[in-house]
């Protein structure tokens, strides 16, 4: 069985090279003791070096990547270069990237088939913008089926889907919240049931489904248990390292 995952998404935080090095001390620190768990902490680009320096129990991620290799491709990070620099995971297709920046399926895609050609597992967010009481958006199963196209199935099991509605990440707004385990259940089921009429219910059952938007020490344990998922992205708490580092430790805890 695949470890849990937890995943610090720290977006365009913090504001300097210094305070970045800090804080992956920090987190280093406090997820020391934590077993048989995958810690990714995935800095800014400018950070990318410092954090590599620093970090020996956690891996390195990034927030993007360009598909392309090298070239003419101004303003973007490739995955060649993303490799060199050792990262092992790319978030890609986050909410705040199709929202802000125009980033659409065929971009998540095309990025989504790089990756996963060049040995880097992607994570592939998904996720709706309303908030409804019970169902699971089809936005949900349409992001997965579109991000999907044309990816081999013997790649699938180093894909990683991250349900991270919309409503829920604490940023969007004051009174976003953390979704009901039951919800988080049936998007799981979803985007299993996507990836199963692509491919089959064996590819579908290798592919590590996890959970974001507005994760907290309080609600990890739920997220895993309840919730079936098999981790977390993390944003906002994943800048106070003792709050990241609690919630990694409790993430281990209900794993183990
Ligand atoms: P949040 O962000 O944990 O601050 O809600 C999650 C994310 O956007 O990845």
């Amino acid at each position: 069985m695949n470890k849990k995952l937890i995943i610090a998404n720290w977006k365009a935080n913090p504001d300097a090279p210094g305070r970045a090095a800090v804080l992956a001390s920090k987190i280093e620190q406090a997820i020391a003791t934590a077993r048989n768990i995958e810690v990714v902490i995935a800095p800014p680009f400018p950070f990318l070096t410092a954090v590599a320096s620093i970090i020996r129990h956690a891996k390195l991620g990034s927030q993007n990547a360009f598909w392309g290799d090298t070239g003419p491709f101004t303003g973007e990070v490739s995955w060649h270069q993303l490799k060199h620099l050792k990262v092992r995971y790319v978030i890609v297709g986050h909410s705040e990237r199709r929202l802000l920046l125009g980033e659409t399926d065929e971009m998540v895609n095309r990025k989504i088939r790089a990756l996963l050609e060049h040995g880097i597992a992607p994570v592939l967010c998904v996720g709706e913008r309303e908030h409804t009481d019970t169902d699971i958006s089809p936005v949900v199963s349409q992001q997965v089926r579109a991000a999907l196209i044309g990816v081999k199935k013997e790649l699938l099991k180093n894909l990683v889907v991250a349900y991270e509605p919309v409503w829920a990440i604490s940023t969007t707004s004051l009174i976003a919240r953390v979704d009901t385990s039951e919800r988080m259940f049936r998007a799981r089921l979803t985007i299993e049931k996507a990836i199963a009429d692509m491919y089959d219910h064996a590819a579908a059952k290798k592919v590590r489904i996890i959970y974001g938007g507005s994760v907290r020490q309080e609600n990890i344990a739920a997220i895993i248990g309840e919730g079936h998922m098999d981790g977390a992205l993390v944003g906002e708490a994943s800048l106070d390292a003792q709050e990241f580092g609690a919630i990694v430790r409790s993430a281990a805890e209900v794993a183990n």
